[in-house]
């Protein structure tokens, strides 16, 4: 017997790879440093892991509500208002273990098997697989280094056809660190429609130039794709959320009832926590991640590579590297596997970022420091 046929045509994650592979140099004792994984080399903030410890002493181990729990879809409903003067019922709102499930189950609801998805290329890594894997197409619009990887709503209009069930969008942006202007993401809900605009905003808090704006400020059909893995460095607590129009929502918890059951209940707990707690932390990490940006971004360009323009949110630079190796996948496995620096190759996130590499800059500026400096001896060795 053999998995589905589907199952087996699914591209690795890239990335993971990478990781995996440099997980396993440093077992065979080589010094690594990890400039691939867009995970916060920050512990997650102590009031956020004391509440989570709290709620497991206190017996918070059994199923919770399948779509939260409530005080969580208050906080989260809060935030919205607070932040953006919005009013998002608590009802709207699902709560799953990590954004890449509430993905699995958005997905799930919207497409049968034929219908299309349009989004950028590049793009986050993992959102063509999910529609492939349901028998649907993902229709690529692509975005360009000069116009900072911004869809435009020309393009992404055109890319529209009878069978488009969605538009993604994803701002601030995994890989290219790109902030979507105000205009843009009105334009896109106005060319959009009748088709819902799905918005990854996983990202959001960690910008360093301009303002957030959610979708839902210019659109009310719209998804929200939101998460606490990154803003709150909580990788591994596995906490995440939907935000749907009302009639999406019954079919999206029955399928959440029936997948999932819920998301773990004291983890959620932990979820209030960084919700209602204090921002200084999380202000604390995005200043660090503003001083490794400048860093990175000036050494990088030092090196030669292309980054035309400053990333303005996330903890990402994607950088091209053409100039040293066409092949983004060769040039990333002989840069960790000589000079000991891993860094994910632009085409985990599609064709449109080929020649690329993407730098994550979520570690301290000491390891970035010494990423660069490796690196900078790799190619001097390789200068031809
Ligand atoms: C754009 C984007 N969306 C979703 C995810 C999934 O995050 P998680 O499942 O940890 O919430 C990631 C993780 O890297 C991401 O970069």
């Amino acid at each position: 017997m053999m998995p589905r046929q589907t199952a087996c045509d699914i591209p690795p994650f890239y990335v993971m790879e990478v990781l995996e592979r440099a997980q396993e140099l440093t077992r065979l004792g080589r010094s690594i440093i990890h400039l691939e994984v867009g995970e916060p080399d920050f512990p997650t903030p102590e009031h956020i892991s004391l509440a989570g410890n709290r709620a497991i002493s206190e017996g918070e181990t059994k199923y919770t509500h399948s779509l939260g729990l409530f005080e969580l879809r208050k906080a989260i409903s809060e935030h919205y208002g607070s932040q953006f003067g919005l009013d998002i019922s608590p009802d709207r709102i699902l709560v799953t273990s990590g954004t890449s499930p509430a993905l699995l189950l958005l997905f799930m609801g919207l497409i049968d098997a034929g219908d299309e998805v349009i989004m950028s290329n590049p793009h986050y890594a993992c959102y063509p697989n999910f529609v492939r894997c349901l028998g649907g197409k993902p229709v690529f619009v692509r975005t360009f280094e000069e116009e900072r990887f911004e869809m435009s709503p020309e393009t992404a209009a055109s890319a529209i056809t009878g069978r488009t069930k969605a538009v993604i969008i994803n701002s601030p942006c995994n890989p290219t660190g790109m902030v979507m202007s105000p205009g843009v993401m009105r334009g896109i809900a106005e060319a959009a429609g009748d088709v819902p605009v799905i918005s990854d905003e996983i990202y959001q808090g960690i910008i360093y130039e301009g303002k957030d704006h959610t979708i839902l400020e210019y659109t009310d059909n719209a998804f929200v794709l939101n998460g606490f893995s990154k803003l709150y460095a909580m990788t591994g607590w596995r906490l995440g959320y939907l935000i749907a129009p009302p009639g999406y929502m019954r079919a999206l918890q029955k399928m959440a009832q029936n997948f999932f059951i819920c998301a773990c209940g004291f983890v959620q707990r932990a979820g209030v926590a960084a919700m209602n707690g204090p921002e200084a932390p999380v202000r604390d990490m995005v200043a660090m991640y503003n001083k490794r940006r400048r860093f990175i971004v000036g050494r990088l360009r030092e090196l030669g590579f292309g980054v035309k323009n400053d990333p303005q949110g996330a903890y990402y630079v994607l950088a091209n590297a053409t100039k040293f190796d066409d092949d983004s996948l060769e040039l990333s496995r002989s840069i960790l596997e000589e000079a000991g620096v891993a860094v994910t190759p632009g085409i985990d996130f599609g064709d449109g970022a080929e020649g690329y590499l993407r730098f994550s800059y979520a570690n301290s500026l000491d390891n970035i420091r010494e990423g660069m400096s490796r690196i900078e001896a790799y190619l001097e060795k390789h200068a031809v």
